[in-house]
C-alpha cells in the first residue's frame, strides 16, 4: 500500500486526509493518507525519514511550505516562481521533487466550478503573503487585463511585482491609496479573516459585476464573503473549492488520475455545516 501524509504545525484542523481518502475510494485505489504534526525544527529530518521509509508523497502546509521549497532538488517551473511547495514526491531517480498546486487549484475552482474566466479581466489581490505568492503564476498565465496588489506593507507587494515584472506589469497600492474603481475579480489572500477581521479595502472596488473570492473558508460565510455580499458583488465565494481542487492536483501528480471533485466539495460543505463552531 502506498503511504501519503500532510505535514504541518498545527495540523489537527487539516481536511486533507479526509479529502484524499474520498479521492481514493472514488477511484478505487488502496492508499493511506495521514496528517502528521511536525515540530518546527524537525521538518527536514521528518521529510527525509518519511521518504526513506518508502513514503510515496507528501503535502506540506503552514509553516513549512518555504522549507519544502528549499529542500526539493527538482522544482516545477511554477514552484520556482512561488518560492513555496505544497506537494513533494520522488522521481524515478529518487530525487525529491517539489510542486505547488495552489494556483492550479484556485483556477480549477474559479473556472470549472464557477464558470469564471480570467482572460482580459481586472484582478485585485488583497495581501502579499504566502497565499498570494502561491497563486501568482497561475493568474498571470490566464492573461488578465491587469493585476493589482494591495497590502498593508506595500514593500511586500512590491517584491512580488518585481518577480513578474518581465512578464506583466503589476500595480501595487496601500489599501487607502487604491483607485476608487471596481474590479472584475477581488481575491482576499490576507489572513485577517482567521482572526475575524477584514482587510481595509475600499467599497468602490466591488460592483455588481465583481466576483469576490476568499482564499480561506469556515463553517459559514467568511467575513470577507459577508462584506462582499453587502457591497452587492456578483458572487462571493470561499476557498473550500480551492482546497479540494489543489488536493486533486496533488492526487493527479501522485496517482496519475483525476478524482471527481464536485462530489467531494459538496460533501465537505455539508460536514462543515454540521460540525460544532
Ligand atoms: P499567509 O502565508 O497565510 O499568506 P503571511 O505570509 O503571514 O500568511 O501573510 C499574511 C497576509 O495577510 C499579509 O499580506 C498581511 O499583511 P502585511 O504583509 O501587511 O502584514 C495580511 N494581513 C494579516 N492580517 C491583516 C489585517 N488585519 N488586515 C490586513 N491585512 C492583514
Amino acid at each position: 500500500m502506498d503511504h501519503y501524509a500532510v505535514f504541518g504545525n498545527p495540523i489537527s484542523q487539516s481536511k486533507s486526509p479526509w479529502i484524499h481518502g474520498e479521492f481514493a475510494k472514488q477511484t478505487q485505489q488502496t492508499l493511506e493518507y495521514v496528517s502528521q504534526l511536525v515540530e518546527l525544527d524537525e521538518f527536514e529530518v521528518q521529510v527525509r525519514a518519511f521518504f526513506a521509509a518508502g513514503g510515496a508523497g507528501l503535502n506540506i502546509t503552514a509553516p513549512f511550505k518555504e522549507q519544502a521549497w528549499a529542500l526539493a532538488e527538482n522544482l516545477s517551473d511554477i514552484a520556482k516562481l512561488t518560492g513555496a511547495v505544497n506537494t513533494l514526491y520522488l522521481d524515478n531517480d529518487g530525487k525529491l521533487c517539489g510542486d505547488n498546486t495552489d494556483g492550479r487549484g484556485l483556477l480549477r475552482d474559479l473556472k470549472n466550478n464557477h464558470g469564471a474566466t480570467l482572460n482580459n479581466k481586472s484582478i485585485l489581490l488583497l495581501g502579499a503573503g504566502g497565499a498570494i505568492k502561491g497563486i501568482m503564476p497561475a493568474l498571470i498565465a490566464q492573461n488578465p487585463a491587469s493585476i493589482t496588489i494591495a497590502n498593508r506593507s506595500v514593500d511586500k507587494a512590491q517584491k512580488i511585482a518585481q518577480i513578474y515584472a518581465d512578464k506583466t506589469p503589476i500595480a501595487v497600492f496601500a489599501y487607502a491609496q487604491l483607485p476608487k474603481q471596481a474590479y472584475d475579480l477581488v481575491i482576499n489572500g490576507t489572513s485577517a479573516g482567521l482572526k475575524g477581521g477584514l482587510p481595509p479595502v475600499p467599497a468602490e472596488t466591488v460592483s455588481a459585476h465583481t466576483l469576490c473570492y476568499d482564499m480561506i473558508y469556515g463553517q459559514g460565510e467568511t467575513m470577507f464573503q459577508q462584506w462582499a455580499r453587502q457591497q452587492g458583488a456578483k458572487k462571493a465565494l470561499d476557498g473550500l473549492g480551492m482546497l479540494v481542487e489543489q488536493a486533486a492536483e496533488s492526487f493527479k501528480i501522485w496517482r496519475q488520475c483525476e478524482p471527481d471533485t464536485g462530489a467531494v466539495i459538496a460533501q465537505l460543505r455539508q460536514i462543515l455545516a454540521q460540525s460544532k463552531p
